[in-house]
């Protein structure tokens, strides 16, 4: 073990991390007065599945960072020493015009990993937001290339996360997230995410399948068949808490898409490289997507990296028919990044992470089910290292928490519980309130035991204090939002 850096080696002119973000960095979606406030937390270090606080606090990492760090932190000096190489040997050039080794070679690693669903080329983008953006701009140009110009929609869905760039955020189905920034720039229906749990169909899944899709077949009309260009959706929804579709209901997407001419693209940000034990979610489900975007997993969080892959029949206008992508970014493909994601694939492969997560799997989906007991849970739902905790009033009657009481409930309470007990998760409501887990997938059993037994615990003493046995962090019936947007990060 590395000796324990102390706060003093990462400050500047004597002032602490701590009062240097306070002061300087403006942080994604966070209340930086409350910020100020809160003695927030400055991350160090990471060992493994765990992240070391300036204060010497060990976290288990139980969120991947934001879904990303897949391969936990300890795989940094043999994704350094490729990175390192590769800036020895070419920093930099673009893939405008030309080619270099990184790029291609991820390309083709990425390609052959999704070639049962059909995919056969590759665009680099740095983000999961970008990659949304520019499969849109490419449905976009592929559609004109085909002769309907006028096809400008999109359907997306409700509470769907898909990034916040103002093309992406069109896309992105959280009011909170869209409200400041709306007219935005491509009109796009919102339809009912694959949320059993409150569904009135959501006991039974052919049923359910049948009015999700039925939903979605009526939005296309409405929409005007012709005009529409693009459905996405990821494959397991992160926003609202690990979605899960119900059986049919991806082939279903398929057989609209076909009817009626529109691009289906799999947001795979979240799911891909492991994420549900699998390179591509949307090998589980059935009806091939059209494009998978993906990212975050591709470098486990070393590297900003992002991109699309696409089936030959959407790359052909581009390759064969004479088209131009009208798009690029300076950094697309850069070598770094492409170096990092190609050792960072050959490490999934070569460590069998995903095997991993396949054997783990239902010990961790048991110890979360066993949670059921605590009469704060109501809903369990997720799949390999994706998961969500619902949290109920009253499990009988899923009676919600109002606004305020979900907030106290996730920020004041849970939080404190996580905090104390070690555990990074999200604690989120911008759907219902829900406990999100995603923890790195290289976590062993005795990793998960430990996240479920915290979730537990945590989860126990939140209930226990929302029934007055014990005294809660604050009372929530005299607790006022402090801020326009109290939520958490969004992504
Ligand atoms: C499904 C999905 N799409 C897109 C994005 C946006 O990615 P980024 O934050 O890299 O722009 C996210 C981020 O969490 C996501 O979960």
């Amino acid at each position: 073990m590395r000796p324990m850096d102390a706060p003093e080696r990462h400050a500047h002119g004597g002032r602490s991390v701590r009062d240097q973000a306070r002061d300087h960095l403006l942080l994604n979606f966070t209340d930086m007065g409350e910020y100020a406030d809160a003695g927030s937390k400055v991350i160090v270090r990471g060992e493994g599945c765990e992240v070391i606080s300036d204060r010497g606090r060990r976290f288990i990492d139980g969120l991947s960072g934001l879904f990303c760090s897949n391969l936990g932190h300890s795989y940094g000096d043999e994704i350094g020493a490729a990175a390192h190489r590769q800036l020895a040997t070419l920093p930099f050039t673009p893939t405008w015009y030309l080619a270099h080794p990184p790029a291609a070679a991820l390309a083709e690693m990425l390609v052959e990993r999704a070639a049962p669903l059909g995919m056969q080329r590759v665009y680099f983008a740095n983000s999961g937001g970008e990659a949304v953006e520019s499969a849109w701009k490419l449905v976009r140009q592929w559609h004109a290339a085909n002769g309907e110009p006028q096809r400008t929609k999109a359907i997306a869905r409700r509470i769907a996360y898909h990034g916040t760039t103002l093309g992406a955020l069109s896309f992105t189905g959280m009011p909170d997230c869209r409200a400041g920034f709306e007219p935005l720039a491509v009109p796009t229906t919102h339809l009912s995410p694959t949320y059993a749990y409150r569904h009135p169909a959501g006991d039974d899944p052919a049923a359910f399948t049948r009015a999700l899709l039925e939903e979605a077949e009526e939005a296309i009309l409405f929409a005007g068949p012709d005009q529409v260009a693009m459905l996405i959706a990821e494959p397991v929804q992160n926003g609202g808490g690990a979605f899960v579709p119900p059986p049919g209901y991806w082939p279903g997407l398929r057989a609209l898409c076909d009817r009626y001419g529109i691009v289906l693209v799999a947001d795979e940000t979240i799911t891909a490289f492991g994420r549900v034990g699998e390179w591509f979610a949307s090998s589980l489900f059935g009806g091939r997507p059209d494009i998978i975007t993906f990212a975050k997993g591709v470098t486990a969080g070393h590297a900003p990296l992002g991109g699309f892959l696409m089936t030959e029949a959407m790359a052909a206008p581009f390759v064969t028919g004479g088209h131009t992508y009208m798009h690029g970014h300076t950094y697309s493909g850069h070598p770094l990044t492409t170096a990092i994601g190609a050792t960072v694939l050959d490490i999934y492969a070569r460590d069998g992470v995903f095997d991993n997560v396949r054997g783990i799997t239902p010990r961790f989906e048991a110890g979360l089910q066993e949670l059921r007991r605590i009469p704060l849970v109501g809903d369990v739902r997720g799949m390999g290292y994706f998961w969500a905790l619902e949290l109920v009033k009253d499990r009988e009657t899923k009676e919600r928490f109002s606004a305020d009481e979900a907030d106290w409930l996730l920020r004041k309470e849970l939080s404190a519980h996580m905090d104390e007990l070690g555990l990074l998760c999200r604690l989120d409501d911008r759907g219902e309130p829900v406990i999100q887990l995603s923890p790195p997938l290289v976590s062993d059993a005795a990793l998960i035991d430990r996240i479920v037994d915290i979730v537990g615990t945590a989860a126990e003493r939140a209930w226990n204090a929302w029934n007055g046995s014990t005294a809660p962090a604050a009372d929530p019936r005299r607790l006022s939002r402090r801020s326009a947007n109290p939520k958490a990060g969004a992504a």
